[in-house]
């Protein structure tokens, strides 16, 4: 991850805020699913937004791991987005986070930046 935010950073330009706290190790099926899903969001800020910063946060413990990406950048409209019904990043992200017994949100709106969040517990496995 923070190989990706350093690439991110370089090639755009734009401003990473990071805090990767994860002294825990989780199951390779979630760990899988939570950088899967973290490397989608960093194709879409990079395809999408225009942003000037990009904050991430991981956090992890023995309850739950915690997957925040956020971008300052232009936004868009998820119900419109969705609604297109074609399978994006948007739906494997959600389908993932899913599959991995862990909940998925979108926050967007047009000018507003994109914050994409997955929240897992652990107790589900
Ligand atoms: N971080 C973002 N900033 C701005 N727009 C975004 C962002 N993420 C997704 N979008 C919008 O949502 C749409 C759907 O995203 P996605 O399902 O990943 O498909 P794709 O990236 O292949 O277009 C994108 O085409 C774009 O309009
Ligand atoms: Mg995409």
């Amino acid at each position: 991850m923070q190989e990706e935010l350093r690439d991110l950073g370089q090639e755009t330009g734009c401003r990473i805020a990071e805090s990767l706290f994860y002294p825990v190790r989780t199951s390779r099926d979630r760990e899988t699913a939570l950088y899967r899903i973290f490397h989608e969001a960093l194709i879409n800020v990079r395809r999408h937004a225009q942003a000037t910063e990009v904050r991430v946060a991981l956090q992890g413990d023995h309850a739950a791991v915690r997957l925040e990406v956020a971008d300052n950048g232009t936004g868009f409209d998820v119900l419109q987005a969705l609604g297109r019904k074609r399978v994006g990043g948007l739906m494997t992200m959600q389908r993932r986070a899913a599959l991995a017994g862990g909940c998925y949100f979108i926050e967007s709106a047009p000018g507003q930046g994109t914050t994409v969040k997955v929240d897992m517990p652990l107790a589900v496995h």
